[in-house]
C-alpha cells in the first residue's frame, strides 16, 4: 500500500476544449478512492478577488488589451490565490488541484501573444519563489479539434476569440515546456476517446503516487 504524503500541489493544463473538466472530475475521483482531502480551485481566480481579475481579463471589450497589462493582471490575480489560498491548504497537509497555473502564463502570454520568457520568468520569481506544482496533467490536442468542441460550449471569452494560430503557438508553448520538464509535465492525448484519456489520467496519476509515496 502506497503511503499518502501530504500536500501535493497538481495542477491541469491545455487549450480550449481539451477537456480539462472532465480530466478534474478524474483526478478527484481518483483523490477520493485513496481518501485524499483536495481543494480544487482555478486560475486565473480561485479566491473573490483573483475571480474579479478573472472576469476582468475575459470579458471582451472594444479597447485593445496591453499583453503586459495581461500579464501583470494574470499575476497579480495569482500573487492573491497562491498566498491566501494554495499555500494555506498545502500547508495544512491537504492536496490542491488547480485548473492551470503559471505554465498557462508561459503558454498564452510568453509563445501565444509573444512576451519576453525573460520577464515572465522574472515574475513567476517574484510571485512564487521556487514554488512549482508538483505534477502537472497536459491535454494535448490538435488546436481545431479543441475550438470545435469549445465553441460549442458557450459565449466565447476574450481568449477564445482569438485566431487559431493564436492557439497553435499556445500548444507549442505548452509542449515545449512538457518536453523540458518531463518529470513534472505529463501529457495525455486528449484526442483520444474519453475512456482513453480517463485511462491515460489514471495511469499517471497511479505511477506518480507510486513513486512518491
Ligand atoms: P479557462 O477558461 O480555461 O479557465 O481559462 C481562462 C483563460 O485564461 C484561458 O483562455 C487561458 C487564459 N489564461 C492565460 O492567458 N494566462 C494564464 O496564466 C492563465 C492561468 C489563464
Amino acid at each position: 500500500m502506497t503511503n499518502i504524503p501530504a500536500g501535493r500541489f497538481i495542477t491541469v493544463e491545455g487549450t480550449e476544449g481539451a477537456g480539462k473538466s472532465t480530466c478534474i472530475q478524474h483526478v478527484e475521483r481518483w483523490a477520493t478512492s485513496r481518501s485524499i482531502s483536495m481543494l480544487c480551485t482555478r486560475e486565473p481566480g480561485g479566491t473573490p478577488l483573483a475571480e474579479q481579475i478573472r472576469d476582468i481579463l475575459l470579458e471582451t471589450r472594444t479597447e485593445n488589451v496591453d499583453s503586459l497589462a495581461e500579464l501583470l493582471l494574470v499575476f497579480a490575480a495569482r500573487a492573491q490565490h497562491l498566498n491566501t489560498l494554495i499555500r494555506p491548504n498545502l500547508e495544512a497537509g491537504k492536496w490542491v488541484l488547480s485548473d492551470r497555473f503559471t505554465d498557462a502564463t508561459y503558454a498564452y502570454q510568453g509563445s501565444g501573444r509573444g512576451l519576453n520568457i525573460q520577464q515572465i520568468s522574472q515574475l513567476e520569481g517574484l510571485v512564487q519563489g521556487s514554488f512549482q506544482p508538483d505534477l502537472t496533467l497536459l491535454l494535448d490536442l490538435p488546436v481545431e479539434l479543441g475550438l470545435e468542441r469549445a465553441r460549442q460550449r458557450s459565449q466565447p471569452d476574450r481568449f477564445e476569440l482569438e485566431q487559431e494560430m493564436f492557439f497553435e503557438k499556445v500548444r507549442s508553448g505548452y509542449r515545449e515546456r512538457a518536453a523540458a520538464q518531463p518529470d513534472r509535465i505529463k501529457i495525455v492525448d486528449a484526442s483520444k476517446s474519453p475512456e482513453q484519456v480517463s485511462q491515460q489520467v489514471l495511469d499517471i496519476l497511479d505511477q506518480w503516487l507510486a513513486g512518491i509515496g
